[in-house]
């Protein structure tokens, strides 16, 4: 695996910043056959119909499609909420073509609570090759147990507290990011969501719905085996199985330096024991390089086989009568907590 140093990464950003086509003042206008975008909308069209998705994530992407002068050249990865972007490293070092979107790059284009940051980031996720692949990472602060005191949030209410704003940013970014992996899902996409082990997630409405249409390979599997510095527990959710391979790609855990505080245990004014954050929770939420790696050396290693079935899926969906989820129920449920009124509006006004 090659090395990625940081002018090539310099390089690499400045071109990623220059493919955001939704900036708010204007976008680049592209030249390129016309043959290429019209693969791309028959590839996901017919995917998202075999799949039975909602109507409405059709109708989002059909208005992206609708957006003269995109480039629809095919991408190899997409990582969403990349923060330290090891796992684009990754794919960069293995000469594959990688998009990063992270809030931190730039937030008037990387928002995903935005229109624009959302539609950016759709638009690249539909240019993913069939059987190509992507990781994405959802905000996990109000998800996990040790938030749960304020957010409220459990198995049987994984929405949180309706009157705590973190818990709606969370509920809306996750929701998000779970459209991205239906979108991925229609072409075939090999993807990976991330979160901490005793992250609710999973029990999010739309996660459910997700299930519901697709079928998800849930791995549990520690950073500390990956060269984090302490193990962390972590569920990785997947559409390939062969996700589970990324055990045979262990590193072993970091060099021992000083201990890692992750959970720091007191008790409160009224005698009562609490948990919270430790100092080093925060930095353990970048993936250790050799996580990674691991990923990338999976996705390598079952690129060509992945890539024959994701053919045969789009070759069999091509062929599927129209079916796409009408249901009003459904469609509102994926709309309401994916806020897709307002991308919809966005795409379609400009506004
Ligand atoms: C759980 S961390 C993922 C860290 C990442 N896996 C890494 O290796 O660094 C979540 C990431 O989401 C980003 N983020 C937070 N709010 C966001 C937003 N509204 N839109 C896009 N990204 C956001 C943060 O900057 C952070 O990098």
């Amino acid at each position: 695996m090659g090395k990625v140093s940081a002018a090539m990464i310099k390089k690499k950003m400045e071109r990623v910043h220059k493919r955001m086509p939704f900036v708010p003042e204007e976008s680049p206008t592209i030249r390129q056959p016309r043959s290429m975008k019209d693969r791309q909308q028959l590839w996901l069209l017919a995917g998202l119909k075999h799949l039975k998705a909602p109507i409405v994530i059709a109708t989002l992407v059909n208005l992206v499609f609708a957006v003269p002068g995109l480039s629809w050249e095919p991408l190899d990865h997409l990582e969403t909420f990349a923060g330290q972007m090891e796992a684009t490293k990754a794919e960069w070092s293995e000469g594959r073509n990688a998009i990063p979107l992270d809030v931190t790059y730039n937030p008037s284009t990387m928002d995903f609570t935005s229109p624009v940051g959302f539609a950016n980031a759709l638009y690249h996720a539909m240019r993913l090759k069939p059987g190509a692949s992507a990781t994405t990472a959802p905000v996990c602060s109000t998800f996990v147990f040790m938030s749960k005191g304020s957010t409220l949030r459990s198995k049987t209410n994984p929405l949180g507290r309706p009157d705590s704003e973190a818990c709606k940013i969370g509920n809306l970014l996750a929701a998000r990011a779970i459209v991205l992996c239906l979108v991925c899902a229609a072409k075939g996409v090999f993807w990976c969501l991330e979160q901490p082990g005793t992250s609710c997630m999973e029990y999010h409405p739309v996660f459910q719905a997700l299930v519901r249409i697709v079928r998800v390979h849930r791995l549990r599997m520690k950073m500390g085996d990956f060269g984090a510095p302490s193990p962390k527990s972590t569920l990785l959710y997947s559409s390939h199985q062969c996700i589970d391979d990324i055990l045979w790609h262990t590193t072993g855990p970091a060099q021992r330096g000083s201990p890692v505080q992750m959970v720091k245990h007191y008790v409160d004014s009224k005698g009562k024991p609490r948990v919270c954050g430790g100092r080093d929770l925060k930095q353990s939420q970048a993936y250790p390089a050799g996580f990674a790696s691991a990923l990338s050396r999976v996705r390598t290693a079952h690129l060509k086989k992945n890539h024959r079935t994701a053919v045969k899926f789009l070759r069999a969906a091509r062929k599927t009568p129209n079916s796409f989820d009408m249901r009003p129920r459904v469609n509102s449920l994926w709309s309401k907590h994916a806020d897709l009124d307002s991308a919809i509006k966005f795409l379609s006004l400009g506004k």
